[in-house]
């Protein structure tokens, strides 16, 4: 079986058991966290409650969700942060995954120059340097409030002593026990000390994270990067044939970079620049919606919809042919891309009655990992943290070391894989995004602040892979534009359109019959798939001081948690 086919069925099956419970949104005045696990959200919250700040509260969930949500939530991966403070200055935390000094374009290639099946999705060679507890650990630095020992210690507690098995992770854990399963690693990654894998509502110890989590917890940043937990990454990397050296470890940094920063009918976008795309596609979507008139048209009608799709199509173009590592492609036209007039030349070759043709002899668009997370925190001052991670697939590249207890990531499948060659399954050979050493694959995750008055209004992110920046769109226009809830918002129907392959994917049953009539009668091919994204929301009313969370009821373990 191919790595996409298994993947597909892994998150296949997580989604059809959850697809249950609808989270309704709640209120708070003094502070808010909402993440993928509620109980990660509630270690969010007892930050905040000890006085610390929406920064804290969001590195102390991100530890937690290393913990309790281990599909996506890590310190193996990487991921980005976008800070809005209180008094509504804006930046960004890069904390993507690099390349290896080993790795370079050709590394997942033959001898006659063909790309290896599965090698840059499955093998100890897709694995990037992480990032994650650099990240952290530089958000505390320059902005977090508490000792940083606080914030890592709630996820020292649930690993050592146990947190409540659910019933996500028991679907995962029986799916590798399964037949389908080949990692050694994921076999045993479930099991207690007994050899038992727990049942529902058992507690699930992880003593080997817990330790890893301490020398964290004891050295910071170089309780991972450097000494025993370097030593045995760097030995497992040897025996299991990848290429991360001690070298790497110590060279990885995180970057703070400025926000892409774009505009809305008079409220702020702001959302995390490049190595990720997700910004810049954001601000080039909302800057046709601004130019349609929306008021003359029914909520997710075709005419609406239509106008949405192809959006996502012009702005999944621009996205395949600039983005990529900035540190290594210093021209990318950024300021162009997220222009008013730009959206009106893009606007205009709009017809509003005929879907556009994505022109296949250009660049394609592959599959990338679903399985990533995201968390809010805002705190009682207005200080919010959109933070969204990532292993890239669901349970990364499913290995790891039993001694450290914690999942690499696979992210280096986040890279065009062969130079040049583009084909129509998809796969992309441009060059910004071609591997190279200590370079940053391109990502779509979209951690999203939108701000009102220099204020947070809206505290915005989702997993879902490429989707991931078509669903916070349609969240963040649903609130904007229709002056939605953020349950509604984050509930109501998305669709998906990335270019290519040339087609509108829409959420199962959240779209009628007569619409899906009328847009194929304009030239949209459709298909339909369960779900899409898991979208967790803040909105700040600073007038009334009200903060109003949700989450996406995609994930039932997920929850806003306020005090
Ligand atoms: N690995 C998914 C992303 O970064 O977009």
């Amino acid at each position: 079986m191919t790595a996409y086919k298994k993947i597909f069925l892994l998150v296949a099956f997580l989604f059809s058991t959850t697809w249950a419970q609808i989270n309704a949104q709640t209120y708070a005045k003094n502070g808010m966290v909402v993440s993928s696990d509620k109980t990660s959200s509630e270690v969010g919250v007892s930050i905040l409650k000890k006085g610390g700040n929406a920064v804290d509260a969001a590195i102390a969930t991100a530890f937690s969700l290393a913990v309790t949500h281990p599909a996506a939530g890590n310190i193996g991966g990487g991921g980005f942060i976008v800070f809005m403070n209180a008094k509504g200055k804006v930046t960004t935390i890069d904390f993507r995954e690099k390349a290896p000094l080993a790795a370079g374009p050709n590394m997942y290639l033959d001898e006659n120059g063909n790309l290896i099946a599965d090698i840059n999705h499955m093998t100890a060679k897709a694995i990037g340097v992480p990032g994650t507890v650099a990240g952290l650990y530089l958000a505390h630095q320059k902005y977090g409030q508490l000792p940083w020992a606080e914030l890592v210690q709630p996820a020292i507690d649930q690993a050592q002593n146990g947190f409540v098995f659910n019933w996500s992770l028991n679907g995962a854990a029986e799916y590798f026990s399964s037949e389908e399963n080949e990692s050694e690693f994921m076999k045993n990654y479930f099991k207690n000390q007994t050899g038992e894998i727990p049942e529902p509502g058992d507690l699930w110890h992880q003593p080997e994270l817990a330790c890893t989590l301490i020398l964290i917890r004891d050295k910071g940043h170089d309780g991972f990067y450097k000494g025993e937990t370097a030593n045995k990454i760097t030995a497992w990397m040897k025996q299991n044939g990848g290429i991360i050296t001690k070298k790497d470890l110590k060279k990885y940094a995180a970057v703070e970079r400025n926000p892409i920063q774009g505009s809305y009918k008079g409220y702020d976008v702001y959302s995390m620049p490049p190595p990720s795309s997700g910004g810049v596609a954001l601000i080039e979507m909302m800057n046709l919606m601004e130019l349609a008139d929306f008021k003359t048209m029914e909520f997710n009608s075709a005419s609406h919809l239509h106008l949405v799709a192809e959006a996502m199509r012009r702005a999944f173009a621009d996205r395949a042919e600039h983005l990529g590592d900035p540190d290594f492609n210093p021209d990318i036209p950024v300021d162009k891309l997220t222009s008013k007039d730009f959206a009106k030349k893009r606007f205009a070759e709009i017809d509003i009655n005929r879907a556009s043709v994505s022109d296949s002899t250009r660049f394609g668009q592959l599959y990338d990992g679903e399985s990533t997370t995201h968390l809010s925190t805002i705190d009682k001052d207005g200080n919010a943290v959109s933070l969204t991670y990532t292993l890239e697939y669901s349970y990364g590249s499913q290995m790891g070391s039993s001694e450290l207890g914690f999942i690499f990531n696979n992210e280096m499948g986040d890279f065009n894989p062969q130079p040049g060659v583009t084909k129509s399954n998809g796969q992309i050979g441009t060059n910004a995004n071609l591997v190279a050493p200590e370079k940053r694959m391109l990502s779509s995750m979209t951690p999203t602040i939108v701000g009102k008055n220099g204020k947070p209004y809206l505290v915005i992110g989702s997993p879902g892979g490429r989707t991931i920046i078509n669903t916070v769109f349609q969240t963040v226009f649903n609130v904007l534009e229709f002056d939605m809830r953020i349950d509604k918002a984050i509930e109501a129907l998305k669709i998906h359109h990335q270019w290519l392959p040339d087609q509108i994917i829409y959420e199962k049953n959240l779209l009628s019959p007569d619409t899906r009539k009328i847009l194929e009668g304009m030239g949209h091919t459709l298909r339909e798939r369960t779900n899409m994204g898991a979208l967790m929301g803040i909105t700040y009313d600073s007038e009334k001081k009200v903060f109003t969370g949700a989450s996406d009821s995609s994930q039932p373990d997920s929850g806003a948690v306020g005090f």
